[in-house]
């Protein structure tokens, strides 16, 4: 057929053979080697960041839990109950917020006074403005922790970039936020990336849950370390689960061989260029990008839409990889001011499964190099686990789940791996992590 040949030999450059996805996952291994020994983690990229929790829930938690969820598609308040009456049981209310454009590009303390304005409505809404109940922060980013409680941004990524926030501690920035406003207080006790909260809302459910995975506006994964392992940290008994931000993978140009003009091109017009390369590749922040990207610089060459391209076409916004059928495809297209052919329908579907494939690949091979190292950790023979997922792109993308959970599962064939998808994962998790800290707290009183 017309596209075959010349489309496929354009698009070659965006496929991933699996003797390439077991090499990336190789070295992605070596860079967590690198991020978690203390005389390389300073130079590197994937930065492993200690989270300070050291227990998945074991289901006698309890107790009544706020949480803020900030950094993915929404902003969230959340209540949560946890009853440990025999049978496990979470409750949870919440309200998702708006962030307008202008405070996610603005100062940092017009996003912190933002988010207190909205827990105080919340807490309003809910009755219970005069209780100082405790808190669990669910912050996205990558951040250097010191304690639980105590979380330096190191550097925004995805759609934030807000001054004056960088190098600071997070939690000081909310506590000071609630002091000024002055009409409630709050007991923060916990910051947590989404990874964590993913794994710790799945760990409630599945006591074998140790990753956490979020495939969404950003990718990264979490998971539990030997703290044998975690050269930055004393004390060797016991694991802790560890942040990757597996984002910052090839930001120090480990992944130029897989990198194609395309993602140069991705990468220049970002609010973070030459950062989160890997996320780049991968999330669904970018991925709608490609393939509009892709679409502009065929139809440039005359391979597609009879070399005519439409303003929309060439608007940055969110083209979708979604467009996996021909209907779809179709549609998309008509939405972009485009009366597309057959062909062209066919080709923008073969575009989008290859954007979304490759997604998914890459994701495989990073997946599977945390798979190893736990593996190697328990130095079991078979490793029975459990990966907690969240994230737009791994729920919503017609193909993406399928096809990491069966390359995964081809890749690792001596783990018995189970993905559970969690449900509202991030900030109920960021709950669960205080309700754990709170177990543990009243356990050393006894
Ligand atoms: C970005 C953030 C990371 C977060 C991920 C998914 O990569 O840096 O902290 O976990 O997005 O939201």
């Amino acid at each position: 057929m017309f596209y075959s040949v010349q489309v496929d030999q354009f698009l070659q450059q965006f496929m991933v053979s699996d003797q390439a996805v077991m090499d990336l996952s190789l070295r992605f291994r070596r860079e967590m080697d690198k991020g978690l020994c203390r005389d390389t983690n300073p130079t590197a990229a994937v930065k492993m960041l200690p989270t300070f929790v050291r227990s998945t829930p074991d289901g006698t938690e309890q107790g009544e839990f706020l949480s803020l969820d900030l950094g993915g598609s929404n902003f969230r308040v959340l209540l949560v109950r946890v009853k440990a009456d025999g049978e496990q049981k979470v409750e949870m209310e919440n309200k998702i917020y708006a962030i307008p454009e202008h405070i996610m590009r603005g100062c940092g303390s017009g996003l912190f006074d933002h988010v207190v304005d909205c827990l105080a409505n919340f807490m309003e809404m809910k009755g219970i403005k005069n209780k100082k109940l405790p808190l669990g922060f669910t912050f996205s980013f990558p951040c250097l922790q010191t304690q639980l409680d105590e979380s330096v941004l190191l550097s925004w990524t995805k759609g934030f970039k807000l001054s004056g926030v960088e190098g600071k501690d997070v939690v000081s920035l909310l506590r000071a936020a609630i002091k000024k406003r002055g009409d409630f207080d709050i007991d923060v006790v916990a910051v947590v990336n989404d990874t964590v909260g993913t794994m710790m809302t799945c760990g409630y459910e599945d006591q074998y849950c140790e990753i956490g995975l979020i495939v969404g506006t950003g990718t990264n994964a979490c998971y539990m370390e030997q703290m044998r392992n975690l050269d930055l940290l004393d004390g060797d008994e016991g694991r802790m689960c560890v942040n990757t931000e597996w984002g910052a993978f090839g930001d120090d140009g480990a992944l130029e061989d897989i990198r194609t003009n395309i993602d140069q091109e991705i990468d220049s017009g970002s609010l973070n260029p030459g950062k989160q390369l890997f996320e780049k590749m991968v999330s669904g922040m970018y991925q709608g990008e490609l393939v509009r990207l892709i679409l502009v610089k065929m139809a440039r060459q005359r391979q597609l839409f009879q070399g005519r391209t439409t303003p929309e076409l060439l608007t940055t916004g969110h083209f979708s990889t979604k467009a996996e059928s021909l209907a779809s495809a179709e549609k998309v297209l008509r939405g972009l001011g485009l009366e597309p052919s057959l062909e062209d329908c066919i080709c923008t579907r073969r575009v989008c499964q290859i954007v979304s494939t490759r997604a998914a690949r890459l994701c495989a091979a990073t997946l599977v190099a945390i798979l190893r190292q736990i593996r190697d950790n328990k130095a079991a023979e078979k490793l029975r686990t459990t990966i907690g997922v969240d994230g737009s792109v791994y729920k919503n993308h017609p193909e993406f789940s399928r096809r990491l959970n069966k390359l995964v599962r081809r890749l690792v064939p001596d783990c018995d791996v189970r993905f559970l998808q969690s449900q509202d994962g991030s900030g109920k998790g960021a709950a669960m992590v205080t309700a754990v800290a709170h177990r543990l707290a009243a356990q050393q009183r006894e």
